[in-house]
């Protein structure tokens, strides 16, 4: 069953109230309903639907009468009268054999639940749709230790507990958790003097990790009360941290539910940008309490109304707490990585959606990531102070609503003035614009004549032109700044901006802070882009030159088979020791761009990429940039070394990593030996995993994992790296035989998503090992997609991306790829995740 957007009509039935009753048990929770029923004035449609999915239906009255209900697989309809009633029901369910971790499930010994983005339904009847919004009254019963639900507490006593919600709210933010759980505490007093008790509840054995989160948590609601003006609505606030959980986390009003890997830290467990993912997680749920739960989705096809723009508020927290600079180059690193690779392949789809087979299999980079630059372009082009203006209007216009994409563009438009029929393309219009750049210097007048472009994605083959904006700066041949940055605004297919006055030629920084999510073609030299390593006053682009130059290398490496060239490794070399740059900054312009990187950018050249030849030519130019710095490496790395008491901030992670960057490159002229001291010395996580790394790839690490692993067999999250670093590590030829061999352990277990993700994900992000030639990366890849959706069918259909860029290889590996995706298709009882994941993708 395929849903379109074009088909939303809007509820029969509102609610004012719910309580719902839990008596847990693993096997047979009882869940009782008792639901206020009102008919929606906005319709005469009088028809009951409530869903539900797996549930056994004890009773259902309706007025205090047996109800009689039809029941689909989907759901049920009964006889209702025209007016107001009350729905009560009651249904059995087993948290303990809910493996899917959708609904109420148990993860060691713990119940707790994910409802986003259909799950209610499979815990009660229930309109379960996010337009439906009711306070909710829960009483929880169990003989567990530690009852919580959304809100604010009611009362409890022995076995027993009640809560109360009262913002209306969708069911998809619901939320139980019932356990033998230990807080950490703390409290926020709000700005306008309000209170709020802070719990971060973990397992016991896990308090040692929660301070970092709980710190976290009140960096964010002080921020969105400083930038935003956003203050916390309860007096409680919970965060509990589960470990089988198949996304990072979730905004449960008022009790968010963490995968622990998104929350637990402590310096010797959790790695530098592990402190950082989980700062900025931590905000982002909280960031939620205002833009997607106070405002809503009408609909799941609105989901980037939540995500884009708490993504992007997430993505300002971290660089007000951190480097701006170096946030906004990690990101784009993951958009292009991620979103880009989506948006030019089978399972290229809108920023909104306008259909979908199962909802979670679009909770994708493109709704998220690119969700967040369409923001990040309104925010360029309206001004920052006419977007703070806007989003007060938003906030004002849109409390307690369940809203669209028509409505945030309408708020933009009466708060600034502005027509943004164009700029809402970008929700509508897939794929990543080709932005295409020449220059020409007439008597004095520079010109830049632009040209976008966008390729058709499935089921859209004709593009419009989309609103870019262009941030440019010029730079004089003295590296001088001649015209500072400056905003264009494109909005034709073809446009021209000319800038007068100017006594030379300009060198041009175009796109400065990657101002729209576009493919740049310029027409340019290597001494140019080592010019602008140099003296690019904006960060990115300064970033930007130096990542060209790479690729411009590695690709003629690839395709003409020629040397590293020394012009490139002195730029380099130059850029590594300069210290007046951030060490932070010149690591990220020291990290080669990563091998799915190049081989997006050999196949949109027109060159079939050959995963081998680009493994080769990334290791043979790391080889030659540790040589060139051979009598720079011991002092860089010594300078960079931290020999304070660790602390996860910004200025120290910066300095490890640049302390990493030269230690790998010093490993592969010593054969390990600073690794291996590094590694014995190492008090925290980063220093040991990225000793840990350079050994292993040194081929010397059997002896340190050995010793890890004696060390960390006690953690799930360790381990998960110990796991994945073998994999994503191993040479191309043994990677499926590392993968395959780590499942046969005790302590490989499907069912707990993170440790599947750290082996299969990791196979999946060894390009060369996934795509080598005997086909084993994807069998293996397969055999275990398979045995998984049974299981789990929402995390396997998120793996099943690993394929979608079989279209860019030969034709042998095209054909192999086929044979496993059939495979996989052919599978009885396959879910409806899967089939839809496969079905795309095959469609290319
Ligand atoms: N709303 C959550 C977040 O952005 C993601 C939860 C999605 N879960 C799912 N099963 N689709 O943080
Ligand atoms: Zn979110």
């Amino acid at each position: 069953q395929t849903f379109y957007l074009s088909d939303y009509t809007p509820p029969a039935f509102l609610i004012d109230e719910v309580s719902l009753t839990f008596r847990l048990a693993p096997e047979a929770t009882r869940v009782i309903s008792r639901i206020h029923f009102v008919p929606n004035p906005d319709t005469t449609d009088r028809s009951f639907f409530l869903h539900g999915e797996q549930l056994k239906l004890i009773s259902a009255k309706i007025d205090g009468h047996d109800a009689n209900p039809t029941l689909t697989a989907q759901g049920l309809t009964a006889e209702v009268p025209d007016h107001e009633f009350t729905w009560e029901a009651e249904v059995e369910i087993s948290p303990a054999t809910n493996t899917a971790l959708e609904g109420l499930y148990m993860s060691n010994g713990m119940y707790c639940t994910q409802c986003e983005a259909e799950g209610f339904r499979k815990i009660t009847y229930y309109p379960d749709r996010p337009d439906v919004m009711a306070p909710f009254h829960v009483r929880i019963e169990g003989d567990l230790p530690v009852l919580l639900s959304n809100g604010n507490p009611v009362d409890q006593g022995e076995g027993w507990a009640e809560w109360s919600d009262p913002w209306p709210k969708p069911a998809y933010l619901f939320a139980l958790v019932a356990g033998d759980l230990r807080a950490t505490s703390g409290t926020f007093t709000t700005r306008s003097g309000n209170e709020v008790a802070l719990n971060l509840w973990v397992r016991p054995g896990d308090e040692g990790k929660t301070e970092f989160g709980l710190q976290a948590l009140k960096d964010s609601m002080k921020w969105d009360e400083d930038v935003y003006g956003r203050e916390y609505d309860l007096d409680l606030f919970n965060i509990v941290a589960v470990d089988d959980f198949n996304m990072g986390a979730m905004e449960n009003k008022g009790l968010n539910i963490f995968n622990s890997s998104a929350v637990l830290a402590s310096p010797e467990t959790s790695t530098d940008a592990n402190f950082e993912r989980i700062e900025g997680i931590i905000a982002h749920e909280y960031f939620h309490n205002w833009t997607g739960n106070r405002i809503t989705c009408r609909d799941w096809f609105q989901l980037c109304l939540k995500e884009g723009l708490t993504v992007f508020r997430d993505q300002q927290f971290t660089s007000d707490m951190r480097s701006e600079p170096v946030k906004r180059i990690s990101d784009v690193l993951m958009l292009r990585a991620r979103q880009f690779r989506e948006d030019a392949g089978p399972l290229a789809h809108n920023v909104r959606p306008e259909s979908y087979q199962e909802i979670n299999n679009f909770y994708t980079a493109t709704v998220y990531e690119k969700g967040a630059e369409v923001i990040g372009m309104l925010f360029r082009l309206v001004g920052e102070t006419d977007y703070y203006r806007a989003l007060d209007m938003y906030f004002q216009r849109h409390d307690g609503q369940a809203c669209t994409i028509e409505d945030w563009i309408a708020v933009f438009e009466d708060a600034t003035g502005r027509d943004l029929t164009q700029f809402k393309r970008w929700y509508t219009q897939a794929g990543t614009p080709h932005l295409t750049v020449t220059e020409e210097w007439v008597n004095g007048k520079y010109n830049l004549h632009f040209k976008q472009e966008t390729k058709p994605t499935p089921g859209q083959p004709d593009k419009q032109p989309l609103v870019i904006p262009i941030a440019v700066g010029l730079l004089a041949h003295d590296g001088s700044e001649i015209v500072p940055t400056t905003l264009l605004e494109m909005t034709e297919a073809a446009q021209t901006f000319s800038f007068d006055g100017l006594t030379e030629r300009p060198i041009p920084s175009i796109l400065r802070e990657f101002s729209a999510p576009v493919v740049l073609h310029r027409d340019t030299n290597n001494q140019e882009r080592a010019f602008l390593l140099a003296h690019d006053t904006d960060p990115f682009n300064k970033w930007e030159a130096g990542r060209a130059l790479a690729k411009d290398v590695l690709v003629r490496m690839i395709t003409k088979g020629t040397k590293p060239d020394t012009g490139f490794l002195d730029a380099l070399r130059q850029m590594a020791l300069d210290d007046t740059q951030d060490p932070a900054f010149r690591a990220l312009a020291m990290a080669l761009p990563s091998q799915d990187d190049i081989a997006q950018t050999l196949f949109a050249s027109g060159v079939t990429p050959d995963p081998m030849a680009i493994y080769g030519a990334v290791k043979t130019l790391s080889r030659a940039i540790a040589e060139h710095m051979k009598d720079d490496l011991p002092a860089l790395l010594a300078a960079n070394t931290v020999t304070e008491p660790y602390q996860p901030n910004a200025e120290q992670s910066g300095k490890r990593a640049l302390a990493n960057t030269a230690l790998s490159l010093l490993s592969k002229l010593d054969n390990g030996a600073a690794a291996q001291a590094q590694y014995d010395a190492a008090d925290n996580m980063t220093q040991q995993l990225s000793a840990l790394s350079c050994l292993i790839r040194a081929g010397a690490g059997a002896d340190a994992l050995a010793k890890f692993e004696q060390q960390w067999h006690g953690d799930r999250l360790v381990m998960d790296k110990w796991f994945g670093l073998q994999v994503m590590l191993a040479e191309p030829e043994d990677a499926a035989r590392v993968a395959q061999t780590l499942t046969e352990r005790d302590d490989f277990d499907m069912k707990n998503p993170n440790r599947f993700r750290a082996v299969f994900g990791a196979l999946a992000g060894n390009p060369a090992g996934f795509h080598h030639p005997s086909g084993d990366g994807y069998r293996t890849m397969a055999d275990w997609l398979i045995k998984l959706d049974t299981v789990n069918p929402q995390t396997t259909a998120r793996m099943c991306s690993a394929f979608d860029t079989w279209k860019r290889y030969d034709a042998d590996r095209q054909a192999m790829i086929r044979d496993q995706l059939e495979r996989i298709a052919a599978k009885p009882d396959l879910s409806r995740d899967v089939t839809e994941m496969v079905e795309r993708i095959m469609a290319a």
